[in-house]
C-alpha cells in the first residue's frame, strides 16, 4: 500500500516531462498535427518543457518561417527576372509585410513570458493576417498574378499560428505552472 502511493507520488514528479506522448498530445490539439509534431520534434528543447514552452518554440518556428518568407521575396523583388517594375515594388511589399509578420510573432514571446496568452492569441491571429495583405497589394494590380511560391509560403505561416492558437486554447495557467514545476523539479 505505502509503495504504491510512492510510485504514485513519483509518477506525478516525472510526469510528464518524462511522457513521451506529451507532445503527441499537445500537436493533437491543434489543426495540424503533423506540422506541429515534426516542428515541436525538431527542437531538442521540446522534451523537457510544457505548454508554454512548446508555444514559445512554435512562435520562434513562425518567426523564421516569416523571415524566410521576407528575405526570399525581397530578393525576388531585387532579382533581374522582375523588371517589371509593378512587380519589383509589390513584392518589396510582400516582403515588408512578412517581415512585420515576424516583428510581430517574435513581440508576442514577451506576452507569453509575461503569461497574457489572450494578448499572444491577438498577436498570432494579426500575424495571420499579413499573408492576406500580400495578396491585397498583388490584387491591386490587375495585371500581375500571384505567384504560386508565395501560397505555400503563406499557407505555412497561417497553419504555423493556428497550431500556436490551438496549443494556446488548453493552456490552464496554474496547471501548466504545476506542470513546469515538476518539469523542473525532474529535469
Ligand atoms: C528551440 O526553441 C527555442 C524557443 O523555445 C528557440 O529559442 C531555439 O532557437 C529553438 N532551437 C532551434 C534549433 O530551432
Ligand atoms: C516554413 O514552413 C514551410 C512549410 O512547413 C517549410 O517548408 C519551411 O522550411 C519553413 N521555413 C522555416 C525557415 O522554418
Ligand atoms: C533585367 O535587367 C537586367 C539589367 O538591366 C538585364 O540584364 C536582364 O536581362 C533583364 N531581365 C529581363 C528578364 O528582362
Amino acid at each position: 500500500m505505502a509503495s504504491t502511493f510512492f510510485i504514485f507520488l513519483l509518477s506525478l514528479l516525472i510526469f510528464p516531462c518524462a511522457d513521451p506522448n506529451y507532445i503527441h498530445k499537445t500537436c493533437k490539439l491543434t489543426n495540424h498535427y503533423h506540422l506541429c509534431l515534426s516542428f515541436l520534434n525538431s527542437n531538442s528543447t521540446s522534451a523537457n518543457v510544457v505548454a508554454h514552452g512548446l508555444t514559445l518554440i512554435m512562435i520562434s518556428v513562425g518567426t523564421a518561417n516569416a523571415t524566410a518568407t521576407s528575405t526570399y521575396l525581397s530578393s525576388q523583388s531585387l532579382s533581374s527576372a522582375s523588371n517589371y517594375s509593378a512587380l519589383k515594388r509589390v513584392l518589396k511589399e510582400c516582403a515588408d509585410k512578412y517581415s512585420f509578420a515576424g516583428d510581430a510573432l517574435q513581440d508576442s514571446a514577451q506576452y507569453l513570458v509575461l503569461k497574457n496568452n489572450d494578448y499572444v492569441a491577438v498577436h498570432a491571429t494579426a500575424v495571420a493576417d499579413y499573408p492576406n495583405a500580400c495578396r491585397n497589394v498583388f490584387n491591386r494590380f490587375p495585371r500581375l498574378i500571384y505567384l504560386s511560391e508565395i501560397a505555400p509560403r503563406e499557407e505555412s505561416l497561417k497553419e504555423i499560428c493556428d497550431v500556436i492558437l490551438g496549443i494556446l486554447e488548453h493552456i490552464g495557467w496554474w496547471r501548466n505552472d504545476f506542470l513546469n514545476f515538476r518539469c523542473f523539479v525532474c529535469v
